[in-house]
């Protein structure tokens, strides 16, 4: 499962690249008002961080002025993926980037006909919003085990992304599903990486190595 970074602030994309696990990144309009940052200058040093695809968001709503939208923020750098939003307008304008060639991440997916229909619409990523679903009494990863099983019954090549991702549950459950890609916020990937008994442990083998008086 490929991992995404949810945010625009650049420390946390540079100190999670530095791993070797950052596969793209997603932004939006509220994580770019958070960052304080001019849209353009923000997403072209978050392209330069990562190979990987960076979700740029349009703001229009209807079709002719994301395609003008579309037009800004493809030209930002290679590897921006204009992200839509799932409406009428925001799915004609999928299908056109889409069969021009352009990454397209079809955004604010809260049920499985809107994931089918970004499908037939050549979106490049669905991002259902697990979170905000858990958070409105819906069931989050029933969605992903349910758009699972509709693409895979057509083998629509479409890339299921989970986004609203709120804790490590969320991904671990979103990889038993077999989803293609997920996106967090930095502090919920660094969390994956902690376990109590992984610090205990290495607290442990430390202290009994210092009694050996060695060095390495
Ligand atoms: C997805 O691309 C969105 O940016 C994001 O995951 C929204 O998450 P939120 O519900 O925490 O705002």
């Amino acid at each position: 499962m490929k991992f995404f970074a949810d945010t625009a602030e650049i420390a946390d994309i540079k100190e999670l690249a530095a791993t070797g696990l950052l596969d793209g990144v997603t932004t939006n309009p509220s994580l770019i008002a958070k960052s304080g940052r001019d849209f353009k200058e923000v997403t072209k040093e978050i392209c330069a961080l990562t190979t990987g695809p960076v979700s740029a968001e349009v703001v229009a709503l209807d079709h002719e002025t994301m395609m003008k939208e579309a037009e800004i923020l493809r030209k930002i750098a290679d590897n921006v993926c204009i992200k839509v939003p799932l409406t009428i307008d925001g799915l004609k304008t999928c299908k056109a980037l889409t069969s021009d060639g352009t990454m397209v991440n079809v955004t604010l997916c809260f049920s499985a006909a809107q994931a089918l229909l970004a499908a037939k619409a050549g979106a490049t990523f669905v991002s259902p919003f697990v979170g905000r679903h858990d958070d409105n009494g819906f069931d989050g990863m029933q969605l992903i085990a349910d758009i699972r099983l509709i693409y895979d019954n057509y083998a629509y090549d479409t890339e299921i992304l989970v986004a609203s991702v709120r804790h490590g549950i969320h991904v671990l459950e979103a990889a038993k599903i077999g989803a293609d890609v997920m996106t967090a916020p930095p502090s919920v990937i660094k969390g994956l990486f902690k376990h109590i008994l992984t610090e205990k442990g290495i607290e442990g083998f430390l202290a009994d190595w210092a009694k050996t008086g060695q060095s390495i």
